[in-house]
């Protein structure tokens, strides 16, 4: 019986939060998968043991050359940014250098090397102070910061790149990632972590395992704003939902899909209280918590419109609760309370 090629494809950035997720759907789903990961923010512990994986950065011309002489890949997974909101408007030259700079080497070597579909991993944050609510992808794009500038600047190079030599893109555009995989030996592990979920869980962890920057009381930034109980409405869309995006992004570029930009979000949002309370009743735990001064560049209310990823990519959440989101964090958590290293 004839052998049917797998298919290939390159993950770079496959060692980090969202990226571990995706390699573990796609090996799952039989895909040949190799991994491109410089460990700066990933794990190599997130990576299975079985998995090809290449050591080196986007930054590295050479390296990627080389990568995408001896693979064969059929596309491209593209999650190797930094996303921390705050460091880039501190350092927006490291944003655009990696961003954007790392970006355009990749896209070299796959023009190179006649590679001509990608999958990125865009921002909400590309929105910036949305106009309205729900957002669907007609709403302007004006990022209110570097580091979402860097994702929309470079969905533009995509489509530069499309134009130019044929490039198919998905560029999906992530809302609020939260939650672990159902297997607990993967989740989110940041350094630091500044998302609130993660930092609600760390609250109700043992104080002896306990992050030691995390047994004062968890800080609610702003209970003014104009939502339902004053504080930020976010969509938090579960991790494993977001993976399988990725499988489907590709699905819809093998099908002769157009190039397009998608939001990824569950379409409901929970306030900042709404999400201490779950933490509180998933882990029994009463969350000691005071309410601080606004964080620069919060805006009030990003909740998404997904019409577009049902009805393009097929996709549609089936792990994005907030209770299923609340409970996989908090397993992964119990279980790696230290994250991948060991205490
Ligand atoms: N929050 C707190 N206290 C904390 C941490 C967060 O009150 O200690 C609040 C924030 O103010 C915000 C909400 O919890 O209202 C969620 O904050 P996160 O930091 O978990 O997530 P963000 O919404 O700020 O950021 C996410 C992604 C970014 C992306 C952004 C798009 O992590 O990469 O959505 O707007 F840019």
């Amino acid at each position: 019986m004839a052998r049917v090629k797998k298919i290939s494809v390159l993950v770079c950035g496959g060692a980090g939060y969202i990226g571990s997720h995706v390699v573990r759907h796609l090996v799952g789903a039989g895909y040949d998968v190799t991994v491109f990961d410089n460990f700066s923010l990933g794990h190599p512990e997130a990576i299975p043991e079985d998995v090809d994986c290449v050591q080196g950065s986007v930054m590295e011309a050479g390296v990627l050359d080389r990568m995408f002489s001896n693979g064969n890949f059929d596309a491209v997974f593209h999650l190797c940014a930094f996303t921390m909101v705050g460091e880039s408007v501190r350092d927006p030259l490291r944003y655009y250098e990696n961003n954007v700079g790392g970006g355009v080497q990749l896209l070299k070597a796959m023009a190179t090397h006649g590679v001509k579909r990608m999958v990125f991993s865009s921002t909400a944050a590309v929105y910036g102070q949305p106009e309205k609510t729900p957002i669907d992808e007609s709403c302007a794009v004006a990022p209110i910061n570097p580091y979402g500038f860097s994702k929309l600047c470079f969905e533009r190079i995509l489509s530069d790149c499309d134009t130019a030599w044929g490039l198919k893109w998905v560029a999906l555009r992530y809302f609020n990632a939260a939650g672990a995989d159902a297997t607990s030996t993967i989740g989110e592990d940041h350094t630091p972590e500044t998302h609130l979920i993660p930092l609600t869980l760390f609250r109700a962890l043992p104080s002896e395992v306990r992050p030691a920057d995390a047994h004062g009381p968890l800080q609610v930034f702003g209970n003014d704003y104009p939502t339902p109980d004053g504080t930020c409405v976010r969509d938090y869309v579960h991790v494993t939902d977001l993976a399988d995006a990725h499988q489907k992004a590709l699905a819809y570029l093998a099908g002769g899909g157009n190039s397009i930009a998608v939001n990824l979000g569950n379409g409901s949002g929970f306030s900042v209280l709404e999400v201490i309370r779950s933490c509180e009743e998933i882990t029994g735990q009463k969350i000691p918590f005071e309410v601080t001064a606004r964080r620069p560049g919060d805006p009030a209310t990003l909740v998404a419109s997904a019409e577009r990823a049902s009805q393009a990519l097929q996709w549609k959440t089936s792990h994005s609760s907030l209770e299923n989101i609340v409970a996989t964090a908090w397993r992964w958590h119990q279980a790696h309370p230290s994250g991948f290293r060991v205490k």
